[in-house]
């Protein structure tokens, strides 16, 4: 796309516009539930694949690219089309007032950041192991997604799940009844702000979304999550990526104060854990243009 200050405004609109639906159809083929190949994606919807022939390297190149981890890549997709339809509407409410769709969406998408706590972080600093208990806090845990991928795939774990709000926290509870396995015995979920949390040494792993936090309150999240801790646990914050695309980054701003949700990016997460005296702190990147994590380990 170009950006001359020349172009018709018009144009421009359509070009923005139909980059979202080219959005939309990547999304749409890589969650296709009739397609277990990129190749099949594109046959079973002629329509769609024409939308997406139109991609950059075309559209098995970029079906390719992304078919190994199609279900995060889709959902995350989703959730942004959701909350920037959400804003283009004219959404004022908070987070949680966002509707259902929206709040379970965003659910899919941050399955993805518990795949890279099990896969990555997890490994790399010798937690959450499933052969080990632990316990774990997923603070803003939403409808639950994180705690239940968590729990489910490390069965001595014990996970607690906190949020400020109502609506995220029942169909978490909904979901954990419908469960038949043992998640609810490993499972509880706490109306709770994290600024308000009082659990001294109670937690081996603390996983916190920066980007849903107001940026004026991460501090005491910090030094409220670091008391949760054990000595020499791991902290593992979201973080909002630093994107070179002044696009990037302003539309990721946007929406995250939307949100009420906070802008640190993970150059600057970085700095404030060093200074608090937490020790290997890392950089794990998720998905182009998604949340860079950042784990570090407690003051022993
Ligand atoms: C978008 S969610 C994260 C998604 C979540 N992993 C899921 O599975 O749905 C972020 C959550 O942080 C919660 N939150 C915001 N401020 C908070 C605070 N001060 N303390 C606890 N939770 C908070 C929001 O209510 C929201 O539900």
């Amino acid at each position: 796309m170009t950006h001359s200050p020349h172009s018709d405004p018009a144009a421009t609109v359509g070009e923005l516009t139909t980059s979202s639906i080219v959005a939309a159809a990547l999304a749409s083929a890589l969650r296709d539930g009739r397609a277990d190949s990129p190749a099949e994606a594109l046959r079973v919807d002629p329509a769609r694949a024409a939308v997406l022939e139109t991609l950059p390297g075309g559209a098995e190149g970029a079906l390719n690219a992304l078919w190994a981890e199609r279900l995060p890549r889709a959902n995350n997709i989703v959730s942004l089309l959701n909350q920037a339809a959400a804003a283009a509407a004219g959404a004022t409410q908070t987070w949680s007032d966002l509707g259902d769709d929206v709040l379970v969406a965003q659910g899919r998408s941050s399955v993805l950041m518990a795949r890279v706590l099990l896969s990555r972080i997890g490994p790399a600093y010798g937690f959450l192991d499933p052969g080990f208990p632990a316990r774990v806090l997923d603070v803003g845990t939403g409808v639950g997604a994180i705690a239940a991928v968590l729990a489910e795939s490390l069965p001595q774990v014990e996970v607690v799940g906190i949020d400020i709000a109502d609506r995220p926290l029942e169909i978490a509870r909904e979901r954990l009844a419908a469960d038949s396995g043992d998640l609810s015995a490993r499972v509880r979920y706490r109306h709770q702000d994290v600024t308000d949390l009082d659990e001294p040494e109670s937690y081996d792993v603390v996983w916190m979304p920066l980007p849903f936090l107001p940026d004026g309150i991460v501090d005491e999240a910090l030094t409220r999550a670091s008391a949760a801790l054990r000595p020499a646990g791991l902290l593992v914050l979201g973080t909002q990526p630093e994107a070179e695309d002044r696009r990037i980054t302003a539309a990721g701003a946007w929406l995250a104060s939307l949100a009420g949700g906070g802008t640190l990016p993970a150059s600057e997460v970085v700095r404030r854990l060093t200074r608090r005296g937490f020790s290997d702190v890392r950089r794990f990147d998720t998905v182009l243009g998604g949340p860079v994590l950042v784990g570090a380990v407690a003051p022993s």
